[in-house]
């Protein structure tokens, strides 16, 4: 089976077909996601927080986001497979954004980059596309910024919509192939999605967008304390605490291993 490019998500678009999106940053979770037929992944820079357990995205490195591309790409067939810039690497000038894009093509082996913000990092967008690269825009609530932002907020409420709205514009103008809006009222990207020709893809952002994307451990109930963009769709921290537990009591209680388990 051929990957999923990204003229069958602009095609998807034009019939009114939704698409769902996740993050994936290893190879079991690519594997698993990409056969249930997720067609888009995303080694989110959110392995900041869901991987190295940091408490923002900020500090994550591109050394540290690669490896776990080329194995998101590795275990996967059919998925088109997006890699996210960190913070720092690509807010200097268009040339440093072009440079870690490259990268991640050929080191991280992905079919696209994703970077965040709009207006501002418009120069950024065009010369990755220039150099024939994919480029997903986020704007709209941009966790990079969180220190700037003043925390995790709604972005777009009330006059602040304008803004919104101008960065996806600018995101879709700067030559962009879809574009995450994180953390904005529905009826901004409502008309957003309405204006756009390019795949919106919501986060926090209402049920009017082409696409949805979730953080995967968020999605199966991993982490605890998620936002009310968040559904669930499994108890997988319980699943798991159960089973360590389990497996615990057999070899404190001398049930497993058994002969059954052993070699003679
Ligand atoms: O890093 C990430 O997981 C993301 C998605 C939430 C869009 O940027
Ligand atoms: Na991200």
């Amino acid at each position: 089976a051929k990957r999923v490019r990204v003229p069958a998500l602009h095609a998807m678009k034009e019939r009114g077909e939704r698409w769902p999106m996740l993050t994936a940053y290893d190879m079991y979770t690519a594997e698993i996601f990409d056969a249930a037929g997720i067609p888009v992944l995303l080694i989110g820079d959110s392995a900041a927080n869901n991987v190295y357990g940091y408490e923002t995205t900020v500090p994550v490195t591109v050394d540290e986001l690669l490896p776990l591309c080329r194995s998101v790409v590795a275990a996967s067939k059919r998925a088109l497979i997006v890699g996210d810039l960190p913070f720092g690497s690509y807010q200097v000038s268009p040339q440093q954004a072009l440079e870690t894009a490259i990268r991640f093509m050929k080191e991280g082996n992905v079919h696209a980059v994703k970077l965040e913000g709009g207006v501002r990092v418009a120069p950024q967008i065009q010369a990755i596309v220039d150099a024939g690269v994919p480029v997903m825009g986020h704007v709209g609530f941009t966790p990079q910024s969180e220190h700037g932002l003043g925390g995790y907020r709604v972005q777009g409420r009330g006059s602040a919509a304008e803004q919104v709205l101008a960065d996806a514009h600018a995101v879709q103008e700067a030559g962009a192939f879809a574009v995450v809006l994180e953390m904005v009222p529905a009826e901004v990207s409502k008309q957003i999605t309405a204006e756009l020709s390019i795949p919106t893809i919501g986060i926090g952002a209402g049920p009017d967008c082409d696409a949805q994307v979730l953080v995967w451990q968020d999605m199966v109930g991993l982490r605890e304390g998620t936002p009310r963009f968040v559904k669930r769709y499994a108890d997988m921290r319980g699943v798991l605490t159960e089973a360590a537990k389990a497996y615990a009591a057999d070899v404190v209680g001398g049930t497993f291993p058994t002969h059954e388990h052993s070699y003679h």
